[in-house]
């Protein structure tokens, strides 16, 4: 058997389903080059009959990203599969993805037809959409809920109208690992005919089993598992591409089966669908969350610092994060905190180390998330409270907007005076903030960012405050103002000013220990 699993991404389809995920033409190629990038093999660009919009996104994909398969889903309907083969006329490798429920519940509650229909429905339809593509892909909606006779009936007859893909979905997540190696093993026992065709699992996160799912089909025999990234989709959403993907990778022990993609771009991308949905995985979501590779407990930083192995299970950079973090908080250990200190440039030890820590304990009981401007508050006695003003806002106007919003920013740059500089961005912050970015030239990312009304009324004056990460170093940021465009400005400003600061701080602590001659 095949040993490679083809990564069937349907984020810009399933995923697009998810409540709130809705994207634009442009969003969707800029989503769908990046995909391209990450490796997938087939990518589900949309539902062309669903929407003009739908079928506008999908031709734009079909001709500008030519190396993946690019599928277009239809119901069985001819309609649906005349729109899905026009939308995909021009791609270097079309599918065409047709589906029909095939469950006792969907057939007579929902479709109300019989399963004799169904069946003829499916055989129609998968021949009419082989006259305009080769590749084919069948799938039986609410698949793991159909009686298993009716499923190898309806399976047997697509393959034989020529689907070269039959895709098992597991439409509300439903299903158990072990049922789902049932149905796999008893498809391929009882329809020979499926020993010449791609067997492929979709399964959806109702009761968050998506990603088990997938993985009990492939050990079954499936060679293609339908994902997304950041496991988007419908309701509780799909098989998350990331979870999937680096379990086949880590544990070749287990399966011994390998897939296309670069695993390093599975962060960009995420981020990239964060930013253009505005849907962020939660903290401890596995791989792709916030939390996937901090350590908070003192034992684990220990551990970490003397072998990282001994904590975690994968290289963050194999996935493309920039590095494992040690979280400082209540649990954390003199040894995490030195570590950091030393990081930050201050080479602490003793009397000075003691007092560091008594003061951080202190700061821990108080505060969920110790930064790095407390720490150099703690060494330098508050020195973080009065941050002089490197970069201060005089100026800032824009045209914001239309799909593109423009800002441009005049700062005062102490001792060189004022700089000026325009940006571009898909809102009117994040437009102002690179105009900022142009000016600065640091190395920033920006971890958190809210906005909430100080006062209330129509004329409320908005507060943001943000966290920065600015050349390794955590800081925050506060600016308030009736404009929240401005007051973004003032906070982004604010971590900025403390960044300048530190590393003068750093600076003065190097200069001093050298004299030293430590
Ligand atoms: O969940 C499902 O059944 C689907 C099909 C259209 C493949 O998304
Ligand atoms: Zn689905």
């Amino acid at each position: 058997m095949e040993n490679r699993v083809i990564i069937f991404d349907t984020t810009l389809r399933d995923g697009e389903q998810s409540p709130g995920a809705s994207m634009t033409t442009a969003e969707k190629l800029q989503l769908a080059h990046a995909l391209d990038e990450l490796g997938v093999d087939v990518m589900e660009a949309g539902f062309p009959i669903s929407s003009p919009d739908d079928f506008q996104a999908v031709r734009r994909i079909a001709r500008d990203v030519r190396r993946p398969v690019i599928a277009a889903l239809a119901r069985t309907r001819p309609g649906d599969i005349d729109r899905a083969a026009e939308a995909i006329e021009d791609a270097e490798y079309p599918r065409i993805h047709t589906f029909i429920a095939t469950s006792k519940l969907h057939l007579e509650r929902k479709l109300k037809i019989s399963e004799e229909e169904c069946i003829e429905q499916a055989g129609r339809a998968v021949e009419r959409a082989r006259r305009y593509a080769d590749d084919v892909e069948f799938s039986a909606e609410d698949a793991t809920r159909t009686q298993l006779p009716f499923l190898c009936r309806v399976a047997r007859v697509a393959v034989e109208a020529g689907a070269t893909t039959i895709n098992i979905p597991d439409t509300v997540g439903y299903t158990h690992p072990t049922e789902v190696a049932k149905i796999f093993s008893t498809l391929l026992s009882e329809v020979p005919e499926l020993g010449g065709v791609v067997l492929s699992a979709h399964c959806h996160n109702d009761l968050g089993l998506a990603v088990a799912n997938s993985l009990a089909a492939v050990e079954a025999g499936a060679r293609q598992i339908e994902c997304t990234v950041n496991g988007i989709g419908e309701r509780a959403g799909n098989a998350a591409l990331e979870e999937v993907v680096m379990t086949l990778r880590l544990r070749r022990d287990l399966f011994d089966l390998t897939t296309g993609i670069h695993t390093n771009r599975i962060h960009p991308t995420s981020r990239l669908l964060s930013q253009i949905t505005g849907i962020h995985p939660q903290p401890n979501k596995a791989i792709v969350g916030r939390n996937a590779f901090a350590h908070e407990a003192g034992i684990h930083q220990d551990g970490m610092l003397k072998e990282r192995s001994t904590y975690e299970i994968m290289d963050p950079a194999m996935v493309g994060v920039p590095g494992s973090q040690l979280v400082l908080g209540k649990h954390s250990g003199r040894h995490a905190l030195k570590a950091r200190f030393g990081e930050l440039g201050f080479d602490l030890d003793g009397e000075g180390m003691e007092r560091a820590y008594r003061l951080f304990k202190l700061l821990a009981d108080q505060k969920k998330d110790i930064l790095d401007e407390d720490l150099i508050s703690i060494v330098h006695h508050g020195a973080m409270k009065d941050v002089p003003r490197t970069f201060a806002l005089e100026k800032m106007t824009g045209k914001f907007g239309g799909e593109w919003s423009y800002a441009t920013v005049i700062l005062r740059k102490a001792g060189e005076g004022e700089i000026r500089a325009d940006g571009k961005g898909d809102g009117p912050i994040a437009a102002a903030l690179a105009a900022v970015n142009e000016i600065v030239g640091w190395d920033i990312e920006l971890e958190d960012f809210a906005i909430r009304a100080a006062t209330p009324g129509r004329d409320a004056v908005g507060e943001v405050t943000l966290r920065a990460r600015v050349a390794g170093k955590t800081l925050t940021g506060r600016g308030a103002s009736t404009d929240v465009v401005d007051a973004a400005v003032r906070a982004y400003l604010d971590a900025l000013n403390k960044a300048a600061h530190a590393d003068s701080l750093e600076e003065a602590a190097h200069a001093a220990a050298t004299l030293r001659g430590v």
